[in-house]
């Protein structure tokens, strides 16, 4: 079966006096290469007014930190992958890197295809930003960890999620009138009751997990293939997470959603997710179906993260497992594989140079050579 999203050496480099001059605003977008002039736009974001100021300029190639190195991964129709890491490992830059909602400081390379309906893939990182304005939303959506931020506080949820179907959708007289009549459907679809009176509601009289499922309606509304899901849980207390979960188990069934689950909480990808690709400092190091990954996972930096997970056969009279030190800093990431500093099965080639990908079994690869040896 065709991909539906293929990512080809996706680097994300940010320079490094940049790096804390300015906040990102997702007003602001870019597209760039590590060999071609970055274009700067800016007012153009998903939900952007035909007012749009265009200015083209020129990087030189200033000292900078890749948060992101060669990832490479793909995603089926229907299919939910999901993304794990600590805290900097780059998940997030990835995601706003396929929707094309980095920082315009941000450098680029690599290739991002997305195959749009029956159309052939089309690299996201090289369409005019018209197009790919049109294709957030109808062919990728997503959604973020704190709704309340995405939100706009003072206008009416109802409102807004006509105002993302007005954005997208590519039908050219659709009117005001029926993007509410559309509003409300999605609201329907996500399980708010009484979704007619609510659309009339401020996000602040909303509880977080009706907040939420708000934010869910925005991104299913034109009916996307892909949603990206950033860690859309977190905020949340147990019991409406279980609740947003089981919300997106529903809608990936009814409409054959594909998803890019981010998460830390492994316990939460393992719910979702039909594989599983482990990030650390900005790497791909471990890839593979959820059963593999969960049951037989060749990476130390995996079979680490596992056992700090509690569970119902973990002796509460020892402390739970941690892995021994931190993440490094994107300045000081080590020339050879990024975990060796933690690592407890580092042999002296390891601080040399980044080891391969190494295919343990069909379908599932371990970026470490020593736990699982080349044959
Ligand atoms: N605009 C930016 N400029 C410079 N560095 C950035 C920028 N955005 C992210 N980074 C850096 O890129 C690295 C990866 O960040 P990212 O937000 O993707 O991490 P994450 O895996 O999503 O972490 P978390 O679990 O905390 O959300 C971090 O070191 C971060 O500081
Ligand atoms: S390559 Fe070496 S340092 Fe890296 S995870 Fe494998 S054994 Fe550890
Ligand atoms: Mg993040």
């Amino acid at each position: 079966m065709a991909l539906l999203l293929d990512v080809r050496h996706l680097t994300v480099e940010f320079p490094i006096q940049n790096q804390m001059a300015r906040p990102f605003s997702p007003l602001e977008t870019s597209v760039g290469t590590a060999d071609s002039p970055m274009e700067v736009r800016r007012g153009t974001g998903i939900l952007d007014s035909a007012s749009r100021i265009e200015e083209p300029s020129r990087i030189t190639s200033p000292p900078s930190v890749a948060a992101v190195r060669g990832l490479s991964f793909s995603i089926a129709p229907g299919e939910v992958l999901g993304l794990v890491g600590e805290s900097g490992s780059g998940k997030s830059v990835t995601s706003l890197a396929i929707i094309r909602l980095l920082p315009p400081q941000a450098r680029i390379s690599g290739e991002i295809l997305f195959t749009n309906g029956k159309r052939s893939a089309c690299n996201l990182l090289q369409i005019p930003e018209e197009e790919m304005r049109h294709l957030r939303g109808s062919g990728i959506a997503m959604i973020f960890q704190e709704p309340m931020t995405a939100l706009n506080p003072v206008m009416r949820v109802g409102d807004q999620i006509a105002e993302a179907i007005l954005a997208h959708d590519n039908s050219k007289d659709i009117r005001k009138r029926e993007a509410w009549q559309r509003a409300i459907e999605a609201m329907n679809d996500v399980a708010i009751s009484d979704p007619e009176r609510r659309a009339r509601d401020y996000p602040h009289q909303l509880s977080g997990g009706m907040r939420q499922r708000v934010m869910i309606a925005t991104a299913i509304a034109n009916r996307p293939q892909l949603l990206i899901a950033d860690e859309p849980t977190t905020a949340l207390d147990v019991t409406i997470q279980a609740q947003i979960l089981e919300l997106l188990a529903e809608l990936r069934e009814k409409f054959g959603l594909a998803m890019l689950f981010i998460s830390h909480d492994l316990a939460v990808i393992s719910q979702v997710a039909d594989r599983v690709a482990v990030m650390y400092a900005g790497s791909l190091v471990e890839l593979g179906a959820k059963h593999d990954i969960f049951n037989s996972p060749a990476h130390p930096y995996t079979r680490g993260l596992l056992k700090a997970v509690p569970t119902l056969k973990t002796n509460r009279a020892r402390p739970l497992e941690t892995i021994e030190g931190t993440v490094p800093s994107l300045q000081v990431i080590p020339p050879g594989c990024s975990f060796e500093p933690r690592c407890d099965f580092r042999v002296p080639a390891c601080a040399t140079a980044l080891p391969p990908l190494v295919e343990v079994a069909p379908g599932h690869w371990a970026r470490c050579p020593v736990v699982n040896p080349l044959k």
